[in-house]
């Protein structure tokens, strides 16, 4: 045992030497492989204590704990008193010359298109009295479809390509009813009145959105904004003026809109809505020939649209013999491509800063 415990202290007497003459941590580290590595000194005094009595052993290991927690302390005191040291001659040398003009090693960047877009359609609505709302893109099933009266085996489902969360991958409990990547902004509706409760509401909901497409006018993933305005005594004349006057403030104060039927289940009566042509300004003719951006019609769709389901309201929790109201969707990508002449929607998620540096 006498052995054993003078090595123990020839060791420690050695880690102190070592360590004091360490010049960096290169060093340092080789003297912690040295001294505490799993083939370091220590282990091997410690290999040595199988041949120990069992009232010798304790002592043994309790000398080596202290050991050990020496030469540790000792490592990191070196290892702090280096950087220091390392910190002062830095401080003590060359000065950063402030004074030096500044560089500018890459162009300054700017927002998005899509951002300006959303941007600029949320700043018309918040002219209007809409303040802005927002929601879960992982949205529940019941949120984007059932309490807008699209229920699971309605036909409308197919319109809006979902992309469903595997119930696998989520807490226990959370799979309920279904979770998907939500298709559109509605789902916002029934959150903000939910919230908000009392109307009267305006809300605007600008935010992205997922479905199953990929062609030239559709992606994956897209933009929408959603406004949704309950009170009392609201009509189809007030979704009118409300969107008629979006359109001039987007588009220019001369641009027509047209409401043409449509239906979503979550309004009725529900309607498609067209602008006028922003690029041959309705005509359908531009230079003297054919206008490519509404194909020669003179409008372009831009938007859905309708008074608020008295089934979504209630799901919303407002009574509908009490409330009325509408809702409209937009896509921003839409807006956006109308407003600059952009044909290929796959153009905004490029990152090629050729197109983005037109903006
Ligand atoms: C809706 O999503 C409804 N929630 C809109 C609505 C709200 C109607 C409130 C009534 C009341 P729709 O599926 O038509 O409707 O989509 C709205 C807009 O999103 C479309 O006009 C189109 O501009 C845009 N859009 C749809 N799918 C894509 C896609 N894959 N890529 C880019 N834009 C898309």
């Amino acid at each position: 045992m006498a052995d054993l415990l003078g090595q123990l202290e020839a060791l420690a007497a050695a880690a102190r030497t070592a360590c004091a003459a360490a010049g960096d941590e290169k060093a340092l580290e080789e003297l912690r492989v040295r001294f505490l590595g799993k083939k370091g000194e220590l282990s091997a005094v410690l290999r040595g204590m199988g041949a120990l009595s069992a009232e010798e052993r304790p002592r043994v290991g309790e000398v080596a704990n202290r050991v050990r927690d020496e030469v540790e302390a000792l490592l990191g005191a070196r290892k702090a008193a280096l950087g220091e040291a390392a910190l002062e001659a830095e401080l003590a040398g060359q000065p950063i010359d402030v004074t030096l003009a500044g560089r500018r090693p890459l162009p300054r960047g700017h927002r998005h298109p899509l951002t300006r877009a959303a941007e600029e359609i949320a700043g018309i609505f918040a002219r209007l009295g809409y303040e802005v709302a927002s929601g879960p893109e992982i949205e529940l099933d019941w949120y984007n479809f059932e309490a807008l009266n699209i229920p699971a085996d309605h036909p409308a489902r197919d319109m809006q390509d979902t992309f469903y969360v595997d119930p696998s991958t989520l807490r226990e409990g959370r799979a309920k009813g279904g979770v998907l990547l939500r298709t559109h902004t509605s789902p916002v509706q029934i959150r903000a009145m939910q919230r908000i409760g009392e109307p009267p509401i305006r809300i605007i909901c600008p935010g992205r959105v997922y479905r199953s497409d990929y062609d030239q006018t559709h992606s994956p993933m897209f933009h929408q904004v959603e406004g949704l305005c309950v009170d009392t005594k609201i009509t189809f004349a007030d979704l009118k003026g409300t969107l008629a006057a979006f359109a001039r403030a987007y588009f220019g104060p001369g641009t027509k809109t047209r409401f043409r039927p449509s239906y979503f289940p979550f309004v009725e009566p529900g309607a498609e809505v067209d602008v006028s042509c922003s690029i041959c300004g309705g005509s359908g003719r531009k230079d003297g020939r054919r206008c490519g951006t509404c194909k020669e019609t003179g409008w372009l769709e831009v938007l859905g649209a309708g008074m608020v389901h008295p089934k979504v309201l209630r799901n919303g929790g407002i009574d509908p013999t009490r409330h009325t109201g509408f809702a409209f969707g937009m896509g921003v990508e839409r807006l956006a491509m109308l407003k600059y002449g952009i044909d290929d929607l796959r153009l905004f998620f490029d990152n090629d800063l050729r197109f983005l540096e037109q903006f």
